[in-house]
């Protein structure tokens, strides 16, 4: 990074950062209702290499190309924003940052639901960091990053993707709290092997469709009269009379129960147990939040029926990406599978 950005820029590279992007293991559509969730770093990241500079500029070598940007102004609908953001929090949390300029790299795919903002938030802002020889704790990192994306690039995400990288560490899943924020590493026992699996159609109308269900699940707790889901049991759901509401809600409720089941079943090595948990998560997605595609929800039956323990859409859904366990004989498996899914492609085994 540091001989490109020199040939780039023509100066040197002051500071260097990476974080990587996550895969959630369960617990989607959780994390806006103060629920849980099960991250895990993926193996993939994006790098930052960063200098002080007469003007903020960036460059994207995946792109091949340079742009301009302002923290202080508006954001542009590119890229940028994820760099510009984080920025723009940290001069308004009182860092002296200077205009900067800005190399990225990275290995994670773009649009595909594995947490690429978040992975370029949490990278720009240790970078920035080490520029100011400041160091905040890694919650801290992840709430600014977090408010990035809310109050510049306008996306009205929870905090899951952000704590997954900038708290997540490789190899262990991490249970997070959404409402204290709290979060325990969880080690993956040696004989879970996921993977992340792309169902080959892009993510789509995601931003319009996720703010929708926010507002069911926020609707929800409402009617109810209670703070967030996080705090409804299955049997306070009777009082919602409203048909779709009332789905909306069963999926949050329930899948904060699997969360909490499932960390019990990794703990336990109870590899059935766990699959079976994330395939009944995937069936509240697809039935009761209607976030899933037929892409996805082949390639989850597909992925069953080749004999994995469980598989579910992962993140956001609309598109992007699916986690399987997987059984022993993986690459007979990812055969059977990619057989029955021409489009699909491996983005993390
Ligand atoms: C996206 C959002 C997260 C979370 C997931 C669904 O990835 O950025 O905050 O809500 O969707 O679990």
């Amino acid at each position: 990074m540091r001989e490109i950005f020199s040939g780039i820029f023509g100066r040197d590279a002051v500071a260097e950062a990476s974080a990587p992007g996550r895969v959630n293991l369960i617990g989607d559509h959780t994390d806006y209702a103060e629920g849980f969730c099960l991250p895990m770093p993926l193996a993939l990241e994006t790098r930052v290499a960063m200098a002080p500079a007469p003007a903020f500029r960036a460059h994207s070598l995946d792109l091949d190309e340079t742009a301009p940007f302002d923290p202080a102004a508006t954001a542009r609908g590119d890229w940028t924003d994820y760099i510009a953001g984080p920025l723009a929090e940290l001069l308004q949390a009182g860092f002296a940052i200077p205009p900067v300029e800005v190399l990225v790299s990275s290995d994670v795919p773009q649009g595909a639901g594995v947490s690429s903002s978040a992975a370029l938030e949490v990278a720009t802002l240790r970078a920035a960091l080490m520029l100011t020889g400041a160091h905040l704790p890694d919650v801290e990192v992840a709430r600014l990053a977090q408010s990035a994306e809310n109050a510049y690039c306008g996306v009205q995400c929870g905090i899951l993707d952000q704590m997954a990288s900038a708290v997540g560490r490789p190899g262990q899943a991490l249970l997070l709290d959404c409402r204290s924020n709290d979060t325990r590493l969880v080690p993956v026992p040696p004989e879970f092997h996921f993977a992340v699996i792309h169902c080959g159609e892009a993510r789509r109308l995601v931003d319009g469709a996720y703010n929708e269900r926010r507002r069911s699940v926020e609707e929800a707790a409402r009617l109810l009269g209670i703070a967030s889901l996080r705090d409804a049991v299955p049997a306070d759901l009777a009082a919602l009379s409203d048909p779709l509401i009332l789905k909306r809600a069963r999926h949050v409720v329930g899948e904060n129960a699997r969360v909490t089941a499932a960390v019990a079943a990794l703990e336990m090595r109870d590899l059935r147990g766990f699959g079976s948990l994330m395939t009944e998560s995937h069936r509240s997605l697809a039935e009761d939040f209607e976030v899933s595609t037929p892409a996805l929800d082949r390639l989850v039956r597909d992925a069953l029926d080749a004999g994995a323990f469980g598989a579910r859409l992962t993140g956001a859904g609309f598109g992007g990406c699916i986690v399987a366990l997987l059984p022993a004989g993986r690459e007979v498996w990812w055969k059977r599978v990619a057989a029955g899914n021409p489009a699909a492609w491996l983005v993390q085994a």
